[in-house]
């Protein structure tokens, strides 16, 4: 068989890893994704932006670094299905790595608060989706209690291997910058990625700032992404990293300028470093980067309340010149 071309976090950072040659690759070339300068977001800030553009990742999510070491561990484990609580990027992942590996994925999703385009993809990938009547938290308590009842491994970022593969985020920032940012803004949720930079850049000695950026209103945030009310990772994340809140409205505005000044279409948590970064603004000149997690296609729902709907035209050039003036 031909080698593949492309190479996921594991292959490329396995001396790094908790793996063997008895763990199995189940990859779909997650990693490699882009940093991406910010001309207009930074000379706005006054500071060198640049952004960890974590969308392209193969579902569309940095989870998917974390999913191929905890998929793959899973299946050397012997395991036969795995589970997850999720606000939808997570249960995407899960439900497509586990299709990759040829395992079963149950996800619990917290009912009527996950994205369309989540939703599509795990339901494409063939997992079991239950609507737990209740929030993220509930459905996570749920899942921890039935991984601990033995059947399904937890691949939420309670499993340590997802940290282990989402530290290699921090890995590709230094190599590329060829050291660490001055300053680093993500989106906080239940804490795990702030760990797993904060993990990443550990080993590589180096410390740069972190600031995580959390909702006002966790409970009711329209970011659904980070409607988590007891992050899981509380107390290393934020002795890790310094908490900023922002309120739904910064975090619109930071994803709408994202769109329009930088051309970049996330979903709306993963504008919340920007917001933090407006609310908390770095000293001149500071490098920056901000993750910037998900692709927008995963909540297509929310651009309605920015933008305008197309409009309607009949099939006359005249018609339509006016109408597109
Ligand atoms: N950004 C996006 C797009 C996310 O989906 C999440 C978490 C976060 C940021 C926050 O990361 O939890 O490590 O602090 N999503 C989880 C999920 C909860 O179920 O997909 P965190």
């Amino acid at each position: 068989m031909t080698p593949p071309v492309t190479v996921g976090v594991v292959e490329r950072w396995r001396d790094r890893l908790p793996v063997t040659e008895a763990t199995p690759v189940v990859s779909l070339g997650e990693g490699g994704t882009p940093l991406l300068p910010a001309p207009r977001l930074s000379a706005e800030l006054g500071c060198e932006l640049l952004l960890k553009w974590e969308g392209a990742n193969p579902t569309g999510s940095f989870k998917d670094r974390g999913m191929t070491v905890a998929v793959a561990k899973a299946v050397e484990e012997g395991a036969e299905a795995v589970i997850c609580a999720s606000t939808g990027n997570t249960s995407a992942s899960a439900a497509a790595y586990a299709a990759r590996a040829g395992l079963r994925a149950v996800v619990l999703l917290p009912q009527g608060g996950v994205a369309l385009g989540k939703l599509a993809q795990a339901r494409a990938a063939g997992a079991r989706l239950l609507e737990v009547r209740g929030s993220f938290d509930d459905a996570l308590d749920a899942a921890r209690e039935l991984a601990r009842r033995g059947t399904y491994v937890l691949v939420n970022s309670l499993n340590p291997h997802r940290l282990q593969g989402q530290k290699t985020a921090a890995f590709e920032v230094v190599e590329e910058l060829g050291g660490p940012p001055d300053l680093l803004t993500l989106p906080y949720g239940g804490g795990g990625n702030t760990r797993a930079y904060a993990l990443g850049f550990d080993e590589l000695g180096v410390a740069p700032r972190i600031v995580s950026v959390q909702a006002v209103e966790r409970a009711a945030t329209l970011a659904s992404a980070i409607r988590i009310v007891a992050p899981a990772h509380r107390q290393e994340a934020e002795a890790a990293a310094e908490v900023v809140s922002v309120s739904d409205e910064e975090i619109l505005r930071a994803w709408r300028d994202l769109a329009e000044l930088e051309g970049l279409f996330c979903e709306p948590s993963s504008a919340a470093g920007v917001a933090g970064l407006r609310a908390r603004r770095p000293e001149p000149g500071t490098r920056v980067v901000c993750v910037i997690t998900g692709h927008g296609l995963k909540d297509p729902a929310t651009v309605d309340r920015t933008a305008p709907p197309p409009v309607a035209v009949e099939a006359d050039l005249d018609a339509i010149a006016e109408a597109a003036a």
